[in-house]
């Protein structure tokens, strides 16, 4: 390992929390991950000095905050490999970035008759908008589907997609199998078909350094909260010709230009799809996440977050009656996992009480499991401050839990 963990692991406060006396070994990380201390400290900072609403007034604190909110804008642009503000959104979250695409894009582009295409690995925030759209509009949605080891089958995209296909809306990491399938094949796939694709990039930018222009992917949507900001912020990248093109998404303040009842223009990008009073003080605090991140080499925190999942994977298959779902080569740092005969919510429950804070369920994405046949799975997901020894911790507490429970 080329960084110094334990150092990593003090600018984490959370970390060094006990749960039920036990030290805490935090393993829900694809759920959200914890702060570093230059986010929290942030955040409490400009409550107390600088807190003013933000593209309003010409008072000092109003300007001192638009210009962090911007700042922090064009560090999230350069995180993705953008330098155009207009192209990054900021939202309530990803899930609002995905709907924002569904609403105002589908308004603009499906018909009745048309499709989308979406992956049967999906969460239900890349399925149920584009449902939702569809059925609105009498469209059709299609399942590209992934084979048993947890592989999208991206040879079977050509033959979904059809004149009538309007997007291509696919995870770029599967939140409980951990796969990444190849967007740039799947991007190439459907530009040869003329059609946009949208990245649900939520584990993808935690566990991968993103430039959505070598993607070339149209639109990509993340949440802060899971890259170390805080929650209550989101992304929407869009390529500026889509975003130029596609009508608002809600209306209200500062996503206008002048508004009469004679009719009503709008701003510029990226503000058209801004209305309302922005979470300004999370993404500013989202952005100083970025900057903590920007001092690493996201590479080396990437190749421990895997070495970390192979060992955990490595161990936990040596168990008896142990079965991992997502089995691919190329994937992030997430282990879903059963034990036959054991159900989920009771080993998560009793690793809980050993400090072990793992997922338990469906992981919002019923398609999976249906895949599969079962009802859910315990998920232990690796963030770069985790340790081998939280590995052990891991694997034990799983020994310990079958030895109770069988
Ligand atoms: N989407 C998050 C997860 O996979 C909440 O846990």
């Amino acid at each position: 390992m080329a960084f110094d963990l334990k150092q990593i692991r003090e600018e984490f406060p959370l970390l060094s929390r006990s749960v039920y006396g036990k030290p805490l070994v935090y393993l829900d990380n694809a759920a959200t991950a914890q702060k570093p201390r230059v986010v929290i400290e942030t955040i409490d900072r400009l409550y107390r000095e600088d807190n003013a609403n933000i593209h309003r007034g010409v008072h000092r604190l109003s300007e001192r905050c638009t210009e962090l909110y911007e700042e922090a804008r064009m560090r999230v642009a350069r995180l993705l490999g953008t330098e155009d503000r207009g192209e990054i959104v900021f939202t309530a979250g990803a899930t609002a970035a995905i709907n924002l695409v569904a609403s105002s894009y589908g308004e603009m582009a499906v018909r009745e008759g048309d499709n989308v295409v979406v992956s049967e690995m999906e969460h239900h925030s890349n399925i149920v908008p584009w449902q939702l759209l569809c059925e609105r509009k009498g469209a059709e949605v299609r399942v590209l589907p992934f084979d048993d080891e947890g592989r999208l089958m991206v040879e079977k995209l050509p033959e979904l997609i059809d004149e009538r296909t309007r997007i291509v809306a696919v995870t770029q990491a599967s939140n409980v199998l951990g796969s990444m399938p190849d967007m740039v094949d799947i991007v190439r796939i459907a530009h040869s078909k003329n059609v946009p694709v949208m990245v649900d990039g939520c584990q993808g930018v935690v566990h991968s350094v993103v430039d959505v222009k070598s993607l070339d992917c149209d639109f990509y949507a993340f949440s802060s909260h899971k890259l170390y900001g805080p929650t209550g912020v989101g992304v929407l990248y869009g390529k500026r010709e889509w975003l130029e093109k596609m009508p608002p998404y809600m209306g209200g303040g500062d996503m206008v230009g002048r508004v009469s009842f004679a009719g009503t223009t709008y701003a510029e990008l990226p503000l058209k799809f801004e209305a309302g009073t922005a979470n300004y003080i999370d993404a500013i605090g989202f952005g100083e996440a970025v900057k903590w991140l920007e001092g690493f080499d996201r590479e080396e925190f990437v190749a421990w977050e895997n070495e970390l999942r192979m060992a955990a994977e490595e161990r936990l298959s040596e168990i008896e009656g142990v079965t991992i779902y997502g089995r691919t080569e190329n994937k992030c740092s997430i282990v879903s996992f059963n034990i036959e005969g054991v159900h989920n919510y009771d080993l998560g429950m009793i690793l809980d009480k050993l400090g072990i804070a793992v997922r338990t369920g469906a992981h919002c994405a019923d398609p999976v499991m249906d895949h599969y046949g079962i009802r859910g799975t315990c998920r232990a997901s690796f963030a770069f401050y985790n340790t081998m020894d939280e590995v052990d911790a891991l694997v034990s507490g799983v020994c310990r839990a079958m030895q109770m429970l069988k």
